[in-house]
């Protein structure tokens, strides 16, 4: 597998790009500080991580930087709305995030809420422009991220996850709820970039395999990171799984158990990378790396 990527250089160069999107796409101008709420929650923070899987993905196939671009302003808009909404006294009430107070601590809750509605309608206003995307690649775009942002994927994983805050699950349905809650999106960011190209059935079932375990391997990371980490290295509050009982990897499995399965799905998702049939997957490789390794 070419491994030979300067994946710093790559990430820097594409993040230049999705900055400037979203830069221009969350408007300043919505009613009454919306603009400015939802231009607090989703700009200037984050790793990026699934902008940065959706480009890879497109790259990889050789696919259309437009529409790769919109998927991943997209995409991080679901995922900026998601972490609002988790945030809210409602759900996980948490007062930091991104290394800043949390959006309906700054604004309010009810702002909070709505800045957090329409950064999910602008998601998909902005895969659906008049020009410069093939209005089937549009629709396929459309319906993978609400696919993952919906009940079968991330709000339906938020579900599970409040429903079983204080009770212990078993493993089958702990990785059914980070895989939803979290995988979903993950996945539907490889999906994305792959669709902006033509992959055959043999390299888009490889692309998911990969997408599934680093969509795994992402929240069990998380999982980790929670109960290891300190808050300022987290930009968000450490140890809150276990302040507020949540069935999380590191408690259901214990906390090296969980490392090691970590280990294992970036192990996964390689050997997944080394079956696509594609030529040049070595910043896919990088990420998968990084899902795994990452220190915050
Ligand atoms: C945090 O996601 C929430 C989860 C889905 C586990 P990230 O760790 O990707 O958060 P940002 O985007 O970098 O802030
Ligand atoms: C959140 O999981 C997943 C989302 C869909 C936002 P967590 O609740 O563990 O995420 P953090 O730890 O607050 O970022
Ligand atoms: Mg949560
Ligand atoms: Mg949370
Ligand atoms: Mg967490």
């Amino acid at each position: 597998m070419e491994r030979t990527l300067n994946f710093d250089h790559w990430a820097r160069h594409q993040l230049d790009a999705v900055e400037a999107a979203l830069e221009t796409w969350v408007p300043e101008d919505a009613p009454a500080g919306l603009g400015e709420a939802m231009r607090y929650g989703v700009l200037d923070g984050g790793k990026r991580l699934r902008p940065l899987l959706v480009l890879a993905a497109c790259e990889a196939l050789g696919g259309s930087r437009e529409a790769a671009l919109r998927s991943a302003a997209a995409v991080e808009l679901i995922h900026a709305y998601s972490l609002v909404h988790d945030d809210m006294p409602c759900m996980d009430n948490d007062v930091l995030r991104r290394g800043k107070p949390t959006v309906h601590v700054k604004y309010g809750e009810a702002q909070a809420m709505l800045a957090g509605d329409a950064m999910q309608a602008l998601a998909f206003e902005i895969l659906t422009p008049d020009e410069g995307v093939e209005p089937v690649l549009q629709a396929r775009l459309v319906r993978l991220l609400a696919r993952a942002a919906g009940h079968a994927g991330m709000a339906g994983g938020q579900a599970i996850d409040l429903a079983n805050t204080g009770r212990m699950l078993d493993e089958a349905t702990l990785r059914e709820m980070h895989r939803k809650k979290t995988g979903a999106l993950l996945l539907a960011s490889v999906q994305m970039g792959a669709a902006c190209g033509s992959p055959t059935p043999a390299t888009w079932q490889a692309l998911s395999v990969y997408g599934e375990a680093i969509g795994l391997a992402f929240q069990v990371v998380d999982d980790i990171l929670d109960c290891t980490q300190a808050s300022d290295k987290l930009g968000k509050t450490a140890g809150k799984d276990q302040e507020a009982n949540k069935p999380t990897y590191v408690s259901v499995l214990g906390l090296e158990p969980a490392r090691r399965y970590a280990q294992e799905l970036r192990a996964q998702a390689l050997a997944a990378l080394e079956r696509s049939g594609l030529a040049d997957v070595a910043a896919l490789a990088a990420i998968a790396d990084k899902v795994v390794e990452r220190e915050n």
